[in-house]
């Protein structure tokens, strides 16, 4: 159907005088005696294009209803404030799709709550439509740095045999139902599609080290899957996860490429989606901007978690989570340390071995880990990542220990006795970069079709 972008026209005066067709949905619609107004959106913008109808003409002029899909054909003209309508005669305007009343986004002003219920319409809504064009934005921006950064994109497998962060939060992947004959799992399993058990990726990550100890550094862009019963703001079942891995790279070289990224996809997004951005200063986080801004132009905090803890048993705080050496970080002793102590991005490093995965690296000091989180204020971890241990007898006796089954991890071992060289990666949460990025406070709202315990659609 040969149209105009409204981005286009929006944004280019040169349209101005010429005749042009949108395609878009009713936003508003006001009528009077002799002119009437619509508001389009097609998508492609978070602003509408005002189509100003002339009724002078005595043409049939049927108003159309709030979310009725239009193709309009009219003369682009200057309008207010340095923006450019449309003006356009009644029989110009031709109805794609009617919209009975029971739409139920009549009327602005919803709250997101209400818009949750309705994933398949809540994209009409200027909020969706920011939400899901920065997501789009930062999509393509993690693209170009990896890229122009001579990194390799690899496609790791969703369906897989191990469960990387050996939490136990795999979800089982089989095509045998409830109603099975075996008597034993080993015979259930063995008589599975794969004829062992199976399930979905927690993380591409094992596979990305492999592809890393041939290419040097590459990195994956996939979702994965986490079977954890947590039902908060910032958890989903399903995320999707950027995994860059990196050859002859220790945890320093880890955490600059983690600062670098950010800088740039933030930098990227502040230039590109100006609209936006402003739209969530407006409505959901006042400051966005400033903060954003701020973030580009400083260096990230660091901080050892031993040191973490000292801070947080100094602070006065009344957590609901006792703190002592060897707990798991929560997000309210997580955002007390960006929040309050840093007021900034921060780095945490260095953790109990026992809290993190068998992969890290394993410090000098026996006790400790080479892992990185980092912190940032309002939404606690976005990124985790480590140094691995590149030592052969080192990760085997650090799997023994976790009393794990060395034969379902030879090729990662295998990778520690051809050529093993340092190197480490990280997992930036993609979802969890746009609730930073937006202001957005809840995790549903960043993704098209969010799956959390006990729900999907
Ligand atoms: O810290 P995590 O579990 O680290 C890994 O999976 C490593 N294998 C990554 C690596 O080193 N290649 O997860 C990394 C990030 C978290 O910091 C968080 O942003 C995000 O993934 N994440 C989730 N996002 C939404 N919902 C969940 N349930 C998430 N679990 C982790």
């Amino acid at each position: 159907m040969k149209h105009t972008d409204v981005k286009e026209i929006l944004s280019s005066q040169e349209f101005v005088g010429k005749t042009v067709t949108v395609c878009g949905w009713v936003r508003t619609s006001r009528n009077s005696k002799s002119v009437a107004f619509i508001e389009l959106n097609d998508g492609t913008s978070l602003k509408n294009i005002q189509i100003v109808v002339d009724k002078s003409s005595g043409a049939d002029y049927k108003e159309p209803r709030v979310g009725m899909s239009l193709k309009v054909t009219g003369t682009a003209a200057a309008g207010r404030n340095n923006t450019i309508e449309l003006n356009a005669s009644p029989e110009n305007i031709e109805v794609l799709g009617e919209c009975p009343t029971d739409y139920p986004l009549q009327k602005k002003g919803h709250t997101l709550e209400f818009l949750r219920s309705m994933p398949h319409l809540r994209g009409r809504s200027n909020t969706f439509n920011a939400v899901w064009r920065v997501r789009s934005v930062l999509a393509a921006s993690l693209h170009k740095f990896f890229q122009s950064n001579n990194y390799v994109y690899v496609n790791t497998p969703l369906i897989t045999g191990s469960d990387c962060e050996g939490a136990g939060e795999m979800f089982q992947v089989t095509t045998i139902g409830y109603n099975n004959e075996y008597k034993t799992e080993e015979e259930y399993y063995a008589n599975d599609f794969f004829g062992k058990r199976a399930g979905l990726s927690v993380s591409g990550q094992l596979e990305g080290e492999v592809a890393a100890m041939a290419m040097g550094k590459i990195y994956t862009f996939g979702p994965s899957f986490r079977a954890e019963n947590s039902n908060t703001p910032k958890h989903l079942a399903e995320f999707w996860h950027i995994e860059p891995e990196v050859a002859f790279a220790e945890l320093d070289d880890v955490i600059e490429i983690a600062e670098n990224m950010l800088k740039f996809v933030i930098r990227e997004l502040l230039e590109t989606c100006p609209d936006e951005i402003a739209f969530f200063d407006a409505h959901f986080e006042k400051g966005l901007k400033a903060r954003l801004e701020e973030l580009i132009s400083h260096d990230f905090g660091r901080v050892t978690y031993t040191e973490a803890i000292k801070l947080l048993q100094e602070s006065g705080e009344d957590f609901v989570y006792p703190v002592e050496w060897g707990c798991d970080l929560q997000t309210e002793h997580e955002r007390y340390i960006s929040e309050k102590v840093f007021k900034k991005a921060v780095f945490v490093t260095d953790y109990p071995k026992e809290i993190k995965s068998f992969y890290m690296k394993q410090n000098p000091d026996g006790k400790t880990v080479a892992a990185v989180d980092l912190l940032v204020p309002g939404v606690g971890e976005i990124i985790g990542g480590s140094e691995r241990e590149a030592d052969y007898d080192k990760l085997v006796a650090a799997m023994k220990e976790r009393n794990m089954n060395l034969d379902l991890y030879s090729d990662y071992l295998d990778l520690r006795k051809y050529g093993s060289v340092p190197h480490g990666g990280f997992g930036l949460g993609f979802e969890r970069l746009i609730m930073y990025t937006t202001g957005m406070a809840n995790i549903r709202d960043v993704i098209l079709y969010p799956r959390t315990v006990g729900s999907i659609r």
